[in-house]
């Protein structure tokens, strides 16, 4: 670690700008699923899914190079680019989606959806998980690990680990029934609910199945639209293109962010015609940098380059693989409580032990460190910080997963 940037970044950012790793990483340059830091040592992103195609992946370093040496400039103009893109990204979902409002983050998708929700349903309340993060705005941040208020009603995140109900299912189903009934009592009309389709920050949970199609049934009944989070969930992390189909429910909006521009600010809202030209006619909404040139260069390359090299599939059968293996060393660490996966997204459940579950923070700590220190970059998370995340960009290939396999049976054994 360079102490001096260490020092000089404290005192310009501030204390609390938080940083990965005891020993913070000093990054100078990415190719492909490889990170390299300031003494040129490689290190395997297993974390990030903004490079969803890989760190400065050729055809998009030249798409937007391209774009910004030929013209860039705010979305008050027609630009062929930026249409073929909405309608290449709006191809990918379920018929209902049909069109789209462009923004720059995975907050203000969620902004636009609340507020888009708010004006199609004339509510104002939206349901929510206790463990989730939308982004960060005055608004969405209300949904933050959400305690219950008039118009935020969280429930506990769907989940079978820990769960010892019967029918876990029915358990959770009841949970939003409770709210439900909670804002008629109070007065206070349905707008609908927010939820991430994999729920990926509660921990990747295995979200009881048929749930969160019952789920949207009952909010749709009480007059509420349901937006599927998918900007963590989505393109292709799940090994389908969006993480509702894992999930199996049809949402009535969908926002998505983080890998759409691979690193340049893209998020969107997309849902019916009617439902955003509702939102757009009853808001004027504009945002200066969204739907640019630059913008659409940047999807539409990464778009170029999931149909080049599959990397749907990619992400199905490497994280398949990934996931079988990590099974068959977990099967002998009595810390491993769960490992769960959906295409490339895996989720190691650490506990103090498999008899009492009990979530072990500093345990997944010493192991995200000790396999930084092995030259693989993972992280911890989920809502008790216990659970190893592993997410790396969709272009790793089995091989990568058997170099992973064997820092990690060495990690976890000592
Ligand atoms: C599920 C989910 N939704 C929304 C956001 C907010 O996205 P952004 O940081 O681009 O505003 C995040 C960010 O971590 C997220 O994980």
């Amino acid at each position: 670690m360079s102490q001096a940037l260490y020092e000089r970044r404290q005192e310009i950012f501030g204390r609390g700008a938080h940083l990965f790793y005891q020993e913070p990483l000093t990054l100078v340059r990415g190719d492909g699923v490889y990170l390299f830091d300031e003494d040129d040592r490689q290190y395997v992103d297993m974390y990030n899914n903004v490079p969803c195609i890989g760190h400065c992946h050729p055809h998009f370093v030249e798409a937007i190079n391209s774009q910004v040496a030929t013209l860039n400039v705010h979305n008050r103009y027609l630009h062929e680019g930026i249409l073929s893109y909405a309608e290449r990204l709006v191809a990918t979902h379920h018929d209902g989606i049909e069109s789209v409002v462009m923004s720059c983050t995975g907050t203000e998708a969620n902004e636009v959806a609340m507020l888009m929700a708010r004006t199609v349903t004339e509510g104002e309340g939206f349901i929510c998980t206790n463990a989730a993060y939308h982004g960060n705005s005055a608004a969405v941040r209300q949904l933050t690990r959400a305690r219950g208020s008039k118009l935020i009603k969280p429930i506990p995140f769907p989940e079978s680990y820990r769960c010892d109900a019967q029918d876990k299912r029915q358990y959770f189903l009841d949970r939003v029934d409770e709210q439900l009934a909670a804002f008629k009592t109070e007065n206070t009309k349905l707008a609908g609910m927010l939820i991430c389709s994999l729920c990926a920050n509660e921990g990747l949970p295995d979200i009881p199945q048929g749930f969160m199609r019952e789920a949207s049934e009952r909010v749709r009944k009480a007059g509420g639209v349901v937006i599927a989070d998918e900007v963590q969930a989505g393109l292709g992390r799940s090994g389908n293109w969006w993480g509702y189909e894992e999930s199996d429910f049809i949402p009535d909006i969908v926002t998505m962010g983080k890998p759409l521009g691979a690193g340049v600010p893209l998020a969107a809202t997309a849902s019916s015609r009617e439902y955003v030209e509702k939102f757009r006619l009853g808001s004027g909404y504009f945002n200066t940098f969204a739907s640019s040139p630059l913008q659409a260069a940047a999807g539409n390359a990464v778009l170029d380059v999931f149909e080049s090299e599959q990397l749907v599939r990619n992400s199905a059968t490497v994280g398949r693989y990934l996931a079988r293996q990590l099974e068959s060393i977990n099967e002998d660490v009595d810390h491993v409580g769960d490992t769960r996966q959906k295409g490339l997204f895996v989720a190691i459940e650490w506990v103090e032990s498999r008899t009492t579950k009990k979530p072990d923070r500093e345990g997944a700590v010493r192991i995200v460190n000790s396999l930084k220190d092995r030259g693989f970059l993972i992280g911890n998370a989920g809502a008790f910080g216990n659970v190893l995340k592993l997410r790396p960009p969709l272009v790793f290939e089995q091989d990568h997963a058997d170099e992973f396999l064997n820092a990690y049976s060495d990690v976890v054994k000592a």
